[in-house]
């Protein structure tokens, strides 16, 4: 039998624990217990852990992978144990149902190597419970336990594609009401399941900073939508050479998007006064800098958290016209007009809920409380702030039609000297655009994009 745990002659392998699942669990404790973001701390333990290649590839699926779809699995582990389990037994059932229903580790060495893994961090007493709830698990295969677990379309459509494709009930709500009535089953469920794989790294080849020659020789392909994207097919950007230089970002598509519609939309008159109000980190900065350089238009970069402007420094330091600045973006003063503004508005981020694994679970409905108003307060300065014929481009990584057009429209309502810009005509070349609103909404299941929304808004009088 290949279960190591049945080996008495080999007790010194039972203290051993493998480093990979230990790590996926320290970092399940931290997301718990301390609000740790996955994005920084798994990163952080490998290195510490001497984890790398293939082993941190799994480590970092396993780590993802268990947290997105923790509650799915939850919903599982509670018909098999209904008198509760504890937070850090729970974990590691979480990760051993992970690499017995989603990835391929067989299931006995998921067994053993969970029922280690409690040993070692928890202690001897619930081995004997974890082994036999996943043995249990093993004993069906993903789809029946969802068919067992989750309830049926026909009497809970939004309860059924929650535990499907493992989603808080009110996200699931948000993105159907994104979508636009009637969204059919397929697409809200192609759109849930995108949120469920990891993005492809993307870089941008900033304009006039980078060319064709810095990126020969990668292994990838040209991006679909922006002339500047690279999407790159493995390895560490970071190792590359015009992205340690400040040349070349990291930047999804949709974001390179959203700062070359900002850019494109047409102003009548002057088109050198440009104005970033929100922009930590600094990636849509530094592709709005160069393009605006190769116009001679200069820009302001605003953020107001002191270490965030720290990011935009470094992302632009090689554009001479691109000023950093720090203040509150409902604030800001300004000696003279801008010709252009874009508010990158801080939104719940539920169009990017495939970079943070934790942040859907993390995030709630109330947080829309305190980030609607200040969407509001921030593009109403921004209006303020642009001159008469001059544009405000609005943009949020996230669908919530709260965080879209509810704040652009309840601007618009509150003012009769701005209207709506139709957005979609500058980005003719991109697909799947409702082009009957002014309004252009990415979807990562269509575009391969964050879901990225953006308007444009003219100051008229
Ligand atoms: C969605 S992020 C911007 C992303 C950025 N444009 C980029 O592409 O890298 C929103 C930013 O707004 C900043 N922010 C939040 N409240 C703000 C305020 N009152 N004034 C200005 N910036 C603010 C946040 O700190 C955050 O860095």
């Amino acid at each position: 039998m290949a279960d190591r745990r049945s080996r008495p002659d080999r007790p010194q392998l039972r203290q051993r624990v493998d480093p990979t699942r230990k790590v996926a669990w320290e970092v399940m404790r931290a997301v718990e217990e301390q609000d740790a973001y996955v994005n920084l701390l798994l990163p952080a333990l490998l290195r510490e852990n001497g984890i790398a290649g293939r082993d941190a590839a799994f480590t970092t699926e396993l780590t993802h992978g268990t947290i997105r779809r923790s509650r799915t699995y939850d919903a599982v582990l509670d018909t098999l144990a209904p008198k509760g389990i504890d937070a850090p037994v729970r974990d590691v059932l979480r990760l051993g149902t992970h690499q017995i229903l989603a990835m391929r580790v067989p299931s006995h060495a998921a067994v053993s190597t969970s029922v280690d893994l409690t040993r070692a961090v928890i202690g001897h007493r619930p081995a004997s419970f974890v082994n036999a709830v996943l043995r249990k698990v093993a004993a069906s295969d993903l789809p029946t336990w969802l068919e067992r677990v989750a309830p049926s379309y026909e009497d809970d459509p939004v309860g059924h594609l929650a535990v499907v494709h493992a989603h808080p009930r009110w996200i699931v709500e948000a993105l159907r009401d994104a979508l636009g009535a009637p969204a059919a089953e397929g697409e809200l469920a192609a759109l849930l399941e995108a949120d469920n794989a990891a993005p492809q790294v993307t870089l941008v080849a900033r304009p006039g900073l980078a060319d064709a020659d810095d990126l020969a020789g990668l292994s990838g392909s040209p991006g679909e939508w922006s002339p500047y994207a690279f999407r790159l097919e493995g390895g560490d950007p970071g190792a590359i050479e015009g992205v340690r230089e400040g040349r070349i970002g990291v930047q999804d598509e949709g974001s390179q998007l959203v700062a070359i519609a900002a850019a494109a939309v047409p102003v009548a008159g002057p088109d050198a006064r440009w104005l970033d109000l929100c922009a930590g980190p600094g990636g849509k900065a530094a592709l709005l800098g160069a393009l605006g350089a190769a116009r001679g238009a200069e820009l302001v970069a605003n953020e107001v958290t002191p270490h965030r402007a720290e990011l935009v420094r470094s992302a632009v330091r090689l554009l001479d016209n691109t000023e950093v600045v720090v203040h509150d973006g409902r604030t800001l003063e300004a000696d003279a007009p801008y010709d252009r503004v874009v508010v990158d508005a801080p939104c719940t981020g539920l169009g990017a809920l495939r970079r943070r694994p934790e942040a859907r679970w993390r995030r709630q409905p109330s947080d829309l409380v305190g980030l609607v108003p200040l969407q509001r307060d921030l593009l109403a300065h921004a209006l303020d702030l642009v001159r008469v014929g001059g544009v405000v481009t609005y943009a949020t990584c996230s669908p919530h039609l709260a965080e879209t057009r509810g704040v652009v429209e309840a601007v618009l309502g509150a003012r009769d000297d701005v209207e709506l810009v139709d957005v979609t005509s500058v980005l003719p070349e991109v697909p799947y655009l409702d082009r009957s609103t002014p309004y252009v909404q990415l979807w990562p299941h269509l575009h391969g994009t964050d879901a990225m929304f953006v308007a444009a808004l003219r100051r008229t009088a």
